[in-house]
């Protein structure tokens, strides 16, 4: 049996005679929310089904199939926590060394776990992604049997195209909206380039950012990106031409959401079974402000993407929703039934 999407497209997308480096990644699913009258039909493709729990995985396996063909040695990266879980992971299986270099401090701990347990070497350095993509561009100017595999790496885009074919598929055609994260633009970008290429019809793509890190919606960069969001605290957004295009072409646009409205989007959409990190809550929380202004019709259909596992970063969930229980000496059935 084949798993995984380069058995599904490997041919469509030219790869040649490659062996695949997979762990069953994409097939992920597009779940309705309940329908209420007047209001579009909205549904969540939950990219923390992956094998690592994110939409990573689509293009990490295509990124480092490819490297090892070419006979590289080292997987590079910066990131801000999945990218390099993901590097970790499908470098491990490769038998390929994965080196990862993560801000300091900025990285959620599920994420940091993940690396580490993949075997990756881990850097963190002083300041933002930003500073630490400028470091893994440089190491790979001069190492030539090291892969870079962040976005801005064409096969990593190629293979997250797949996400909008599975949406195509199962919708039988192209929503009329898609509303996503965007941090450093290459998922954006690769949605765009999924949906041309299946020619049945491009959405308005709706790039959400978080307001403390919003240099799409800005129109420039940012120092000092900030936000409870930290896989989407960019400031640089390496695919930035890329992302105004697919914008501009689909008639969508950039939002930002605030912090706040992004936790509330991710309580909400738990609340719905689907738990998030707090960048992929922000579609919904995006969704909800556009809803708030009329700018759905009701005959229209909406997706979400959201593009990372709720349990990749449970101190920030944790921070704003502690537990609460009660706890009891004994056995009581009858409080117990006094609780419903
Ligand atoms: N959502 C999540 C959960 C992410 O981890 C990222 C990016 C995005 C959205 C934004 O995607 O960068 O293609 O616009 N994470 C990268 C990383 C930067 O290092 O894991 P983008």
């Amino acid at each position: 049996m084949q798993i995984g999407i380069i058995a599904r497209y490997g041919t469509e997308w030219n790869l040649g005679d490659v062996e695949p480096v997979t762990l069953g990644e994409g097939n992920t699913p597009l779940v309705p929310l309940p329908h209420l009258p007047g209001e579009p039909e909205v549904w969540v493709k939950v990219e923390g089904q992956n094998p690592t729990g994110s939409f990573k995985d689509r293009g990490m396996t295509v990124a480092v199939t490819m490297a090892r063909a070419a006979g590289k040695r080292v997987v590079i990266c910066a990131s801000t926590g999945n990218t390099s879980a993901s590097a970790a992971a499908y470098g491990a299986r490769a038998g390929l060394t994965a080196l990862v270099v993560v801000p300091e401090g900025q990285i959620a701990p599920g994420k940091m776990l993940q690396a580490q347990m993949y075997g990756a070497r881990i850097v963190e350095v002083e300041g933002r992604f930003d500073r630490a993509l400028a470091l893994v561009r440089e190491a790979v100017a001069t190492h030539p049997e090291w892969e870079l595999v962040n976005s801005i790496n064409p096969y990593r885009i190629l293979g997250q195209e797949s996400a909008a074919y599975e949406v195509v598929d199962a919708l039988e055609g192209a929503p009329d909206w898609l509303l996503l994260p965007v941090g450093n633009a290459g998922n954006i970008t690769a949605y765009f380039r999924g949906f041309r290429r299946r020619g049945r019809g491009l959405p308005r793509l709706v790039g959400v950012q978080a307001e403390g890190a919003a240099a799409m919606v800005l129109g420039r960069d940012l120092e000092h990106p900030q936000t409870v969001a930290s896989a989407i605290q960019i400031g640089k957004p390496a695919s930035r031409a890329y992302a105004q295009e697919a914008m501009e072409t689909s008639g969508g646009r950039f939002l930002a959401v605030s912090d706040s409205a992004i936790l509330e989007a991710q309580q909400a959409l738990a609340r719905q079974g689907i738990f998030v990190e707090p960048a992929s809550a922000a579609p919904y929380a995006g969704y909800r402000l556009l809803a708030a202004q009329g700018v759905f019709r009701p005959s229209e259909r909406v997706v979400l993407v959201v593009t990372g596992n709720g349990l990749k970063d449970p101190a920030t969930a944790l921070a704003h929703n502690p537990i609460r229980s009660v706890r009891w000496d004994g056995a009581d059935l009858a409080r117990l039934e006094a609780l419903i």
